[in-house]
């Protein structure tokens, strides 16, 4: 009787009792089983979406309700319990169906006799070549549709390549669907969502510490990302928030292209709590009111032109239709010719507060922020220009794309208009030279600096 139970535990035990976090071309794993990573964290094993039949291979939180955050097969399900997940002759992770097919492969050129494959607690799973211990292939550098804490996604400046996040084609399709998110490095680094190739939102410049087109990076909640910009070859961005093993943590891009913090309690109420969302309004959604329109989303209607701007196509327009945008009133001086009417009436700037800068800005070589107003004025495709500690002076042509008046937050914007678009509230340049000061009190100016000054 003794024995027996002790039998039963025995065999109970080499089932369920000896977890690994390693796969090896002996030690591999058939469908019903998983690897854990060594704190209990993730897993890794076979799963079938709700609602569907298929089986795939992912890692998943160690949590009570399925939550893939990595998927190896995405394109490719297995249709029965039949598969595995081992280590191939050449050394590459491989998932087998019941025919012994490759299903999916780690794809790593160079063959290796001796790998075995890691789960971390971080959620990478790394494949190492025994004899040198060097990592040939990580799951972060391949990611699905999950950003986890101490994951990297960037851009190679020099052979264009990125690492994006990919959605999901529905919540019961793995298969890579129509959204990204990556970094782009263009002129001053953003975060991306894009619906295929269009962006469907855009987080704003880099500051240094936070992308300032979004509000709720303000607050303690999204700190944690960190930035590298080396200029010349890569830009990559980590999520590393302090975590006290209290939650869980990552950001989720869903097959609707919602970018969403998800947070996971321990000993809490057993479900995904959604933080913070890169969409929280309509506002948000790229473009929204189209060329030289701004969106606030506590007015209504939420798209309104520029100042100095009108609907391009009113009755579209006033139909809440805003994708056409707005057009210039009066065009600028510098758009119009020369004539003796215009000594003096030169273009001013027009001064908007908490913003969310416009898409495309450019880096212009200005240090101070009166050199930043005064170099873009003397420059007639210059149409805007912001000033930001962590940026420096950013300036805008053609034309301006995706702003937003902030609830929160946000920047002061100069937007060039005529001189006869010029309210109460303008900013002119006063400078010892006539030419450049259009209007009055020359001779209160004594340094040899261009003042900028919003009245
Ligand atoms: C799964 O199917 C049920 C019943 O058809 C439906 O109510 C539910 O919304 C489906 N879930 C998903 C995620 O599609
Ligand atoms: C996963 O987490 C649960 C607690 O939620 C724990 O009991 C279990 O040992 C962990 N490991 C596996 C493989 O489920
Ligand atoms: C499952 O897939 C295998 C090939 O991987 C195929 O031969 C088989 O017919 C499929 N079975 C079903 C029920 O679709
Ligand atoms: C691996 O390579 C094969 C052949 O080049 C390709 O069909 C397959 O999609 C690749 N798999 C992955 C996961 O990249
Ligand atoms: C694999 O590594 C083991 C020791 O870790 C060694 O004994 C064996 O010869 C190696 N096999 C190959 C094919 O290199
Ligand atoms: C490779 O290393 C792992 C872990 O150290 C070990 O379990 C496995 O047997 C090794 N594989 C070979 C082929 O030696
Ligand atoms: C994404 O793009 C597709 C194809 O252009 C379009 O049908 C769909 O409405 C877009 N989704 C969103 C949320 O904009
Ligand atoms: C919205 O207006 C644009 C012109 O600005 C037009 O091309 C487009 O068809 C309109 N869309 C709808 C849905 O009416
Ligand atoms: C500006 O000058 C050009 C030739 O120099 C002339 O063709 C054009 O009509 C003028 N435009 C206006 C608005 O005066
Ligand atoms: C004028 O502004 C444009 C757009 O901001 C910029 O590309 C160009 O280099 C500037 N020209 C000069 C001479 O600064």
């Amino acid at each position: 009787m003794v024995e027996a139970l002790v039998l039963i535990l025995v065999c109970f035990c080499s089932e369920f009792c000896t977890s690994t976090d390693i796969i090896t071309s002996t030690q591999y794993i058939k469908d019903s089983e998983t690897i854990v990573s060594i704190g209990q964290i993730f897993k890794l094993g076979f799963f079938t979406p709700v609602n569907s039949t298929n089986r795939y291979v992912g890692i998943l939180c160690n949590v009570s309700v399925v939550t893939p955050v990595w998927v190896a097969n995405r394109n490719k399900p297995l249709n029965d319990s039949s598969g595995i997940v081992t280590i191939s002759e050449d050394g590459n992770l491989v998932i087998l169906n019941g025919q012994k097919e490759i299903i999916w492969s780690s794809n790593v050129s160079n063959p290796v006799a001796n790998s075995s494959a890691q789960l971390l607690d971080t959620g990478n799973l790394n494949l190492r070549d025994n004899s040198s211990r060097q990592i040939i292939w990580e799951s972060f550098q391949h990611p699905s549709d999950s950003f986890l804490q101490k994951m990297t996604i960037g851009t190679d400046a020099k052979t264009q390549e990125s690492t994006l996040l990919t959605s999901w084609k529905s919540p019961l399709n793995p298969s890579v669907g129509t959204f990204s998110v990556g970094v782009e490095p263009l002129n001053i680094p953003q975060l991306f969502v894009r619906n295929g190739s269009h962006p469907y939102w855009r987080s704003g410049p880099w500051n240094g510490q936070i992308f300032i087109g979004v509000p709720s990076m303000d607050s303690s909640y999204l700190n944690g990302f960190n930035l590298v910009d080396d200029k010349e070859e890569t830009i990559s961005l980590t999520y590393n928030y302090p975590s006290d093993q209290s939650y869980l943590l990552y950001l989720h891009l869903n097959s609707e292209g919602l970018l969403q913090q998800k947070i996971w309690w321990f000993g809490g109420k057993e479900e995904w709590e959604v933080g913070c969302s890169a969409i929280e309004h309509e506002c948000d959604v790229y473009g929204k009111c189209g060329p030289f329109g701004s969106c606030n989303s506590l007015e209504s209607p939420i798209c309104t032109c520029l100042r100095g701007f009108e609907p391009k196509h009113m009755n579209e327009w006033s139909r809440g239709n805003w994708s056409g945008g707005c057009i210039r009133k009066t065009p600028l001086r510098c758009e119009r010719n020369n004539s003796v009417n215009d000594v003096g009436k030169k273009d001013g700037f027009l001064k908007l507060q908490a913003m969310k800068v416009p898409d495309f800005a450019e880096l212009s070589s200005a240090t101070i922020e009166d050199n930043c107003g005064s170099l873009c004025l003397n420059n007639c495709s210059c149409i805007a220009y912001s000033y930001y500690i962590g940026i420096g002076c950013m300036q805008w042509s053609g034309s301006l794309l995706d702003i937003q008046r902030l609830p929160s937050s946000g920047v002061d914007l100069y937007i060039r208009v005529a001189y006869s678009e010029l309210g109460n509230t303008f900013c002119l340049l006063y400078h010892l030279v006539v030419n450049y000061a259009p209007i009055l009190t020359l001779k209160k100016i004594k340094n040899t600096y261009p003042l900028f000054l919003c009245v």
